[in-house]
């Protein structure tokens, strides 16, 4: 009788020594992992040097030369608009063409960069300095990828985009866009509504649907988080619905699912983009990469618990019959897929 209970106590201590060995590891655990992370990112992200590496440098050219081809896509782009990002993006291009060889998407940077030296001769402005710098680089470009049209802009019709009926995913994927002109007229809650609901069909890890969307109804939250927003000036008050879409830490636990609210919180975003488009409402995602200072006003403006995380931002609204829109070439399927 005697032993039987010792061996109890015995075993309930072991139980309790146990649970608490993986409550303090678990504790040690979170920070730990944050400091591989942050050491990662700080050792191999382009944070300290956009040209460390030549896929930073990739990146940062990429980035560029993006947002100039975003910037002609816009309603009314200035006349010599984002003169610094072109002077960047040239002095970054040159450097990549000193390190390595010039690639696909220098080559489709230099395609975006043309369109911005023809829209701007159209206007009466040449730049001669750039014009040369130009040239030179073009002189560089390997003789398979002269060819390479992708970059700039493209005008498209909304009725090749919206067909009647239930269009197919396939068409979905191809016509979606990231729009940057809309028209005031207002989206149906009803189509909120059952985009959300479609949404809702999206996987999370274990089920366990960390995502909400808040409709920024009210114009001076809406005008608060899109001032946090600093890349979409120009037509911010254009699209009739802003959804804020966030996760939150709160449905996970231990350290290896510290990423977890991005992921489920990404994947349930990208259905609601589609569920939108397949329904003739267009979208453009517009980040929401904050600072600790930033995310703290967001929840703030936002009404939103500490634990809610913040994924991004989609604005929503109805097409003009004609609209332009950024290229965005892709990368090839050998780029992106490895077989192991
Ligand atoms: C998470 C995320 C954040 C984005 N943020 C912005 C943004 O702040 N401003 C913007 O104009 N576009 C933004 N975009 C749109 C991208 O530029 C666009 O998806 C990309 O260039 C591909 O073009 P497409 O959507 O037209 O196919 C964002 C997209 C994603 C997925």
């Amino acid at each position: 009788m005697k032993d039987k209970s010792m061996t109890n106590l015995l075993s309930r201590i072991r139980v309790q020594l146990g649970d608490t060995y993986r409550l303090v590891k678990e504790n040690l655990q979170v920070p730990l992992d944050f400091l591989y992370d942050a050491a990662i990112y700080s050792r191999w992200s382009g944070t300290f040097s956009w040209s460390r590496t030549q896929r930073t440098l990739q990146a940062y050219i990429i980035r560029m030369y993006h947002g100039i081809e975003v910037g002609l896509s816009y309603p009314d782009p200035k006349p010599g608009f984002g003169m610094k990002t072109v002077n960047r993006l040239v002095s970054a291009l040159e450097k990549y063409a000193k390190k390595y060889q010039l690639d696909f998407f220098c080559k489709i940077a230099l395609n975006v960069l043309q369109s911005y030296v023809e829209f701007n001769h159209k206007l009466g402005i040449e730049f001669e300095n750039l014009n040369r710098r130009l040239q030179a680089l073009h002189k560089q470009v390997p003789a398979a990828l002269q060819g390479e049209t992708g970059g700039g802009y493209i005008n498209i019709k909304s009725t090749d985009i919206f067909l009647p009926g239930e269009p197919g995913f396939a068409h979905v994927i191809a016509t979606r866009h990231s729009f940057r002109q809309y028209t005031s007229a207002p989206v149906d809650m009803a189509i909120i509504e059952k985009a959300v609901q479609m949404a809702i069909q999206s996987p999370s890890a274990c089920n366990r649907q960390p995502v909400r969307v808040h409709v920024l109804q009210d114009k001076v939250v809406r005008d608060k988080i899109l001032k946090l927003q600093n890349n979409q000036r120009g037509w911010r008050d254009q699209p009739d619905k802003m959804l804020l879409v966030t996760s939150s830490v709160e449905f996970y636990r231990e350290s290896r699912e510290r990423y977890a609210p991005f992921i489920d919180g990404g994947l349930f975003a990208m259905t609601l983009v589609w569920a939108l488009h397949a329904q003739g409402v267009g979208t453009c995602c517009l980040n929401l990469n904050l600072d600790r200072a930033g995310i703290r006003r967001l929840k703030k403006a936002a009404g939103l618990h500490q634990a809610d995380v913040p994924i991004m931002l989609i604005a929503a609204g109805m097409l003009p019959e004609e609209n332009t829109v950024a290229v965005s070439t892709r990368r090839s399927v050998d780029q992106v897929m490895r077989i192991l």
